[in-house]
This record gives C-alpha cells, sequence and structure tokens, in this order.
C-alpha cells in the first residue's frame, strides 16, 4: 500500500455535540467518505456496509489486510436482520440480553453485505453499540455502517480521539470527539454459526454472561498456524504499542532493579520510593475501571518514548480474561 494517501485529507476534529456535528458525520458517511466515531468500547472508522467503494477506503486507511473482516454496527434488531441470513432463537435472545452493548454476534451474511466486508467470507459480525453519538449518526444515516477499530492495522485501538487523530491524521476527513469510551476495550465477539456458540474474542461481555443466556458457549482454540483463520484477531501480534511490551511474571521488583530510564511500568500497586513516578502508571483494582484506562496508558507510554513496558501480572478470574489476552497479544512472542 502507497503512502499517497496519507495527506489526502486535513483531518477535522470535531466536538460530537456542536450544532451540525452529527449531521456533518452522517452526509460524508452518504457519500461513501470515512468517519471515526465513538462507540462504548473504542473509537471506530466508520463506512457504508452497503458500498465496496467506502469500505475499500476502510481497509486502505487502516493498512488492513483484506483478509480480516468488519463489524457491522446497526441500531436496531431490524437493521441487523436485513444484514444476515439467518437470525436464531440465541441471537435474539443475546441481542435481548445485551444490546445496545459490547457484544458482536457472527451470523450467515445477508446478499446485501458486499463480500469486501466479510473479507470474501459467508458470514457477517453484527453489533448494536451502546453510545449516544454512534447512535445518532446511525438513525440519521438509516443504513449499516461498517467500523472496524480506528487505529493503523495492528496497533492499539483508539479510546479517544486525539489517539485515532495520531495514526489516522491525513488519512481521514473527520472524527467526531465524543470524549474517553466507556468500556475502553474491544467488543466481545461470539460465533453462532456454528453447533455449539463459540467465543472468537473475550470482551467485557463476560464467557459466563453469555453461558447464562445461553448454556454451552465454548472457547476458540488459538489456531494453529496453517489453519485458516476463524477470527484474524486471534492472530497471536496484534493491539501492540510501539515500545516492547513484557508481562512480568513473578516478582516485579526484581525486574525493576536492572530497568533503565526508557522502561515504562504498569501496574495496580504504588510505584517503589525511588521509581520516576512519569514511568510508573498505576491502574484500578477492579477489571472495569482498568480496561477503561489501559489502551489510554498504552497510548501515553508511546507518547512519552517508552521502550519498554513493565506489566504486573493480572489476577485469574473470568472479569480479567479480556484484558490478559489484550496484554498477551500485545507483549512480544
Ligand atoms: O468493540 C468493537 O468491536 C470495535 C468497535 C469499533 O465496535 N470494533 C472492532 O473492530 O474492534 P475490529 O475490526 O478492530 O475487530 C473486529 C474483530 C476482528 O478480530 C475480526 O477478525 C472479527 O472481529 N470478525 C469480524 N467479522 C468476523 C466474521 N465474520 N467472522 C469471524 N470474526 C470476525
Ligand atoms: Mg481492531
Amino acid at each position: 500500500m502507497t503512502d499517497a494517501s496519507e495527506h489526502a485529507f486535513s483531518t477535522e476534529v470535531q466536538e460530537a455535540d456542536a450544532p451540525g456535528a452529527l449531521g456533518q458525520a452522517a452526509e460524508l458517511l452518504a457519500q461513501g467518505q470515512l468517519v471515526a466515531l465513538p462507540t462504548e468500547t473504542v473509537y471506530g472508522l466508520a463506512a457504508d456496509a452497503r458500498s465496496p467503494e467506502a469500505v475499500a477506503r476502510i481497509f486502505e486507511a487502516k493498512g488492513r489486510p483484506a483478509g480480516n473482516p468488519l463489524i457491522v454496527h446497526i441500531d436496531s434488531v431490524e437493521m441487523a436482520e436485513g444484514c444476515v441470513a439467518a437470525w436464531p432463537r440465541a441471537a435474539a435472545q443475546l441481542a435481548g440480553a445485551f444490546w445496545p452493548g459490547p457484544l458482536s454476534l457472527v451470523l450467515p451474511k445477508a446478499d446485501s453485505i458486499p463480500d469486501i466486508v466479510t473479507a470474501g467470507g459467508k458470514t457477517v459480525a453484527v453489533r448494536c453499540p451502546a453510545h449516544p453519538v454512534f447512535s445518532a449518526v446511525l438513525a440519521k444515516c438509516g443504513f449499516p455502517l461498517a467500523a472496524p477499530s480506528a487505529n493503523r492495522s495492528n496497533r492499539v485501538s483508539p479510546t479517544r480521539a486525539e489517539h485515532v487523530v495520531d495514526q489516522l491524521g491525513g488519512r481521514i476527513p473527520l472524527v467526531l470527539d465524543g470524549g474517553a469510551c466507556d468500556i475502553g476495550i474491544e467488543s466481545t465477539v461470539l460465533d453462532l454459526t456454528g453447533d455449539t456458540p463459540t467465543l472468537l474474542r473475550p470482551g467485557m461481555i463476560l464467557l459466563g454472561q453469555l453461558q447464562a443466556v445461553l448454556g454451552q458457549v465454548a472457547t476458540a482454540k488459538p489456531p494453529a498456524a496453517a489453519e485458516p483463520l476463524k477470527s484474524p484477531g486471534q492472530l497471536q501480534q496484534h493491539y501492540s504499542p510501539r515500545a516492547k511490551l513484557i508481562l512480568v511474571e513473578g516478582n516485579l521488583d526484581v525486574v525493576l532493579g536492572q530497568a533503565d530510564v526508557m522502561v515504562h511500568v504498569i501496574a495496580r500497586t504504588a510505584a517503589p520510593p525511588a521509581w520516576a513516578s512519569e514511568r510508573w502508571h498505576r491502574l484500578p483494582d477492579s477489571a472495569g475501571d482498568f480496561a477503561r484506562e489501559l489502551y489510554d496508558t498504552l497510548h501515553r507510554c508511546d507518547r512519552l518514548g517508552a521502550e519498554t513496558i513493565l506489566v504486573q501480572p493480572l489476577p485469574d478470574g473470568d472479569e480479567w480474561a479480556a484484558l490478559r489476552d489484550r496484554l498477551n497479544r500485545a507483549a512480544e512472542v
């Protein structure tokens, strides 16, 4: 991919509640252009999901491999049903329990969804986001919006408008700024096309919550190298900051003894007395609060020039599963 597109736009950042901002976003989208919009999970890079030309711009702006399918965002079950070829009972139950919210459902795709959205596959992921700005834009558009996270491919997802500008500035016409995202990590992705519902990507809708609605839920095995990827987000190296991220096993203090000035630390405990405070990022002890701040912290480490980020081990338990997943993927393998 050439970088000719890099300075094609002077990217405008609009407060989402500024007069006319939502209308401007909807108009650009109706013209087949891209707009970055806040969702409750992370910022998304939206395009008209019905238009192959518009969706192609997403892949170009992100530098995203054509083999990685996009999530289609809808604002009602009715709109979801227009994107899928089947709406099984499990989908209805889950939509009733968790929509609007951070759960994407993989279902057989309808003909109305172009192949480029699904990377040529016969299934499509649909999600109803719980964010007033995204919902308002969907309502104005009246058509579904394909939207991956609004970062360059393989980088950390944006949870603030400034993270989007850092990565996609000059490549897209408009970012709507709706403040910091509430959830902070990407949605749970659940495949409903097989015999048993299968978790493809953990998120803050937890495995246990899905099991409470559906009974049995399988977790996807990490794919063997030769197997086709069921969800390309499962690729080991993904969601990485620029800095080298290391998950510390065992005692953090031992590792700290050897650390130099380009080393930053993400921990749930206080910094040791001698440690420079701007290189110690203390995150909250609850999984939900940790998730809300994690990506902002990773972006901040990059901006501060961190070369290495040491991360204290996370607790066990279902509510930390998605965070362990994201940090494992961000870590050097
Ligand atoms: O929270 C989110 O899901 C955010 C916001 C913007 O909604 N979006 C997001 O999109 O994280 P993206 O493209 O960064 O991640 C989508 C994930 C990828 O791992 C992709 O492979 C998987 O969903 N996916 C999409 N369509 C799929 C399909 N038909 N079958 C299996 N996996 C799919
Ligand atoms: Mg992404």
